[in-house]
């Protein structure tokens, strides 16, 4: 067990990515605080680690600072400390998206406070427990379209844009604490965020003949790569960009 004796939260933990992450970090043997804004995910996520580990679910909207202030001192209460923060809860407002001059400040303003905010929100509330401790990991899950161009995805390109800058920043300030701050990438990964596009038999079969890898991500693809970034293994990966695409980047 790579995560023995360790105090996980993760964000939007009750479906898709997070989920995946949060279900290996309690099989590896950390205690999972499950930060989910759906109530009925959140709950079977915690459901299906007890059954093997530890986790608690405690009902929070990332961009709203109370729930986060609150979220993070339960965390305290039940467990002591908290090593791993993984960032992870967005929205992707697939009907709202639009060319920036055609976009509503309203998609725009709820995509970053949640996207962005949300990252930020839960760093702030987190950190000084790692200072305290003298150690910790933060993931952020970023995405492509943070840092390559695609057309119609204005507000989530620029939060996922905005995470690796924060990512970078946060990794700057704290590694001379021994707190290490990463991103991870995912490509087109099979998720309900997804699940409008990836219902279309075509727009599935395109998404997956174009990572060379052919064929889509599941969420689980990332489980990995997270443990690895939240274990000692990782310690002296400092501001990376992970990549977990099946290639789709890389060509
Ligand atoms: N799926 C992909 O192809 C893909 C690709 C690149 C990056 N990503 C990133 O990976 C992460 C996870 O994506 P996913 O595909 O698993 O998404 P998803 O929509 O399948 O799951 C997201 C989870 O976050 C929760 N959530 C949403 N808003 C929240 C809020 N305000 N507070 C707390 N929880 C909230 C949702 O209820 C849901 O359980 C996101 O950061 C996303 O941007 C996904």
């Amino acid at each position: 067990m790579r995560l023995k004796n360790k105090v996980a939260i993760v964000t939007g933990a009750g479906a898709g990515i997070g989920r995946a992450i949060a279900e290996r970090f309690g099989a590896e043997g950390a205690a999972v605080v499950i930060a989910e804004v759906d109530t009925t995910n959140g709950e079977s996520a915690a459901q299906a680690i007890s059954k093997g580990g530890e986790a608690l679910f405690v009902q929070t909207d990332v961009s709203d600072e109370a729930q986060v202030q609150a979220m993070t001192g339960k965390a305290l209460d039940r467990y002591g400390r908290i090593d791993i923060l993984c960032n992870n809860a967005a929205v992707l407002l697939v009907h709202e998206e639009a060319p920036a001059h055609e976009l509503s400040n309203e998609a725009w303003d709820r995509t970053m406070a949640v996207n962005l905010r949300g990252y930020w929100l839960c760093s702030k509330y987190v950190i000084p427990t790692m200072l305290r401790q003298g150690s910790g990991s933060v993931i952020h899950v970023a995405s492509p379209t943070g840092i390559f161009g695609f057309t119609r995805l204005t507000a989530y390109s620029t939060s996922k844009g905005g995470v690796i800058g924060l990512m970078r920043a946060m990794a700057a300030d704290y590694a001379p604490h021994h707190i290490r701050v990463n991103a991870i990438i995912p490509g087109t990964i099979d998720t309900p965020m997804n699940a409008v596009e990836l219902s279309d038999p075509q727009m599935r079969k395109h998404f997956a003949e174009i990572a060379p890898a052919r064929r889509l991500g599941t969420p689980q693809d990332l489980a990995g790569i997270a443990v690895f970034l939240a274990s000692e293994d990782s310690d002296y990966c400092v501001g990376g960009i992970f990549t977990v695409d099946g290639g789709l980047t890389a060509v």
